[in-house]
């Protein structure tokens, strides 16, 4: 239908000091929403490199223990700049999931905007009216950060239970109603004051997770069964000489580290080193973090450059990238590995000596921030650890803490708490919410 086929751009946002890596498929056509850019096409489609692991959209904590989460993952979307809009973004998502990936539409949701009766009565077209639902901002309003495009949005959900438990009060609360595609009517740009301006012309952006998709087409209810995940989860269980049981037994640390292998060697790709601060920093962090779970499943030497082989082996026909890098990616993970490896058992000893003497069940940021600063664990893994015993991190005394330590060592106090607090969730949920999400929701 006319869509130029548009390649991914790379997952660090050089150019966009509000995210540290693209974290939809529109960010690469922001300023094209805003008017501020022409392309010479006004309909795109593209598969894009995506990461979760900073600023609004942050997902890292819900990998592991929820079947559906990822820090990377690639987000399949079709895009008009001012050309069509609401009725034919609604008619190609239903012939595309209908007919083109033939998806069972008794098993089909959506959701509008609240207000949104334009949305509700497009999709009248196509669906019964009982299986349309509203909901406010929270789930229909999509927004790409604290500032730029945004819009109210409407939501394709996937049924994946017992039909004869299907029921409108399941979909976004629970685990069996999975969403698979949001259509974005990109209308407003947002200011930092929170204002809404309009675009200067309505516009479609849309992003379905191909993880989603893919476990959905192969029958499964989980996205690391799939085939995206398995042959580097198979390498994980070959090493470690696991048997399926204990595969299924550790399920939390292979996707973790399925997961985060799989970011790192992406973000290697595209030009990142391990570092301190902003991308680098969340490079280090998710290999030290996969390594951590590693070590409690039995690895005791490097290992992560052989599920990073996977990796490149199967998605390197569709990123050439990971084929020309092939020596570099696998060098850079091996020498974090190795350096995190030099430093893990004493900040692990330092972690339980902070444990012993903490009171009031909370870390103090400043603690938090020497158990990084002087013994290489990261502020994440000193959360997951903390948080298995019951404690929990003062992170705001964190991002004090960094900021304070880059004043006194010049190297740019404002702007180290601006990319601190960017690796953080301030809206982290509590542990009895982790709970929904370790069932799957979200
Ligand atoms: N930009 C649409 C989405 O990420 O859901």
């Amino acid at each position: 239908m006319g869509h130029e086929e548009v390649a991914s751009s790379p997952l660090p946002q050089k150019d966009n000091p509000t995210l540290l890596f693209n974290n939809a498929g529109m960010n690469q056509f922001a300023k094209v929403f805003l008017g501020q850019e022409k392309r010479p096409y006004s309909r795109a489609v593209t598969s894009q490199k995506c990461m979760r692991v900073s600023g609004k959209h942050n997902d890292l904590t819900s990998v592991g223990p929820s079947p559906r989460h990822h820090t990377f993952f690639e987000m399949l979307g079709n895009f008009s700049f001012g050309d069509y809009f609401k009725k034919d973004a609604i008619q190609y998502a239903w012939e595309f999931l209908t007919e083109v990936m033939e998806l069972d539409k008794s098993r089909l949701w959506v959701s509008v905007y609240t207000d949104d009766d334009e949305a509700e009565e497009l999709w009248q077209a196509h669906i019964a009216p009982e299986r349309i639902l509203r909901f406010g901002k929270k789930e229909n309003f999509w927004e790409m950060g604290d500032v730029g495009p945004c819009g109210p949005c409407s939501e394709i959900h996937y049924y994946l239970g017992d039909m004869a438990d299907m029921k409108a009060e399941g979909v976004n609360v629970e685990d069996d109603y999975l969403e698979i595609w949001n259509l974005v009517f990109m209308q407003y740009e947002k200011a930092a004051d929170g204002s809404l301006t309009p675009l200067p012309r309505p516009s479609i952006d849309t992003g379905m997770g191909l993880e989603r998709i893919t476990q959905v087409k192969q029958g499964f209810t989980n996205n690391y069964d799939t085939d995206l995940f398995t042959p580097a989860m198979d390498v994980v269980q070959e090493l470690l000489r696991h048997s399926d049981e204990e595969r299924k037994a550790n399920y939390v640390g292979y996707r973790v580290i399925a997961d985060h292998v799989r970011a790192a060697t992406f973000v290697i790709a595209d030009g990142v080193r391990p570092g301190n601060d902003g991308a680098e920093y969340v490079l280090r962090m998710v290999i030290r973090r996969a390594a951590r779970f590693g070590r409690d499943m039995g690895f005791s030497q490097p290992f992560m450059a052989h599920v990073a082989g996977a990796y490149i082996q199967h998605m390197g026909e569709a990123y050439p990238e990971l084929i020309a890098q092939m020596e570099h990616i696998k060098r850079t993970i091996t020498q974090e590995e190795e350096r995190f490896a030099r430093t893990l058992d004493n900040a692990l000893v330092q972690l339980e000596r902070v444990l012993e003497e903490t009171a009031d069940k909370q870390i103090p940021g400043n603690v938090a921030f020497d158990l990084y600063a002087t013994h290489g664990l990261p502020l994440e893994i000193t959360r997951d650890l903390a948080e298995e015993r019951g404690f929990t991190v003062d992170e705001a005394g964190y991002v004090v803490a960094k900021a304070e330590h880059a004043l006194a060592s010049g190297s740019g106090g404002v702007q180290g708490v601006r990319v601190g607090w960017q690796h953080l969730q301030p809206n982290r949920p509590r542990f009895n919410q982790r709970r929904q999400i370790a069932s799957g929701r979200g």
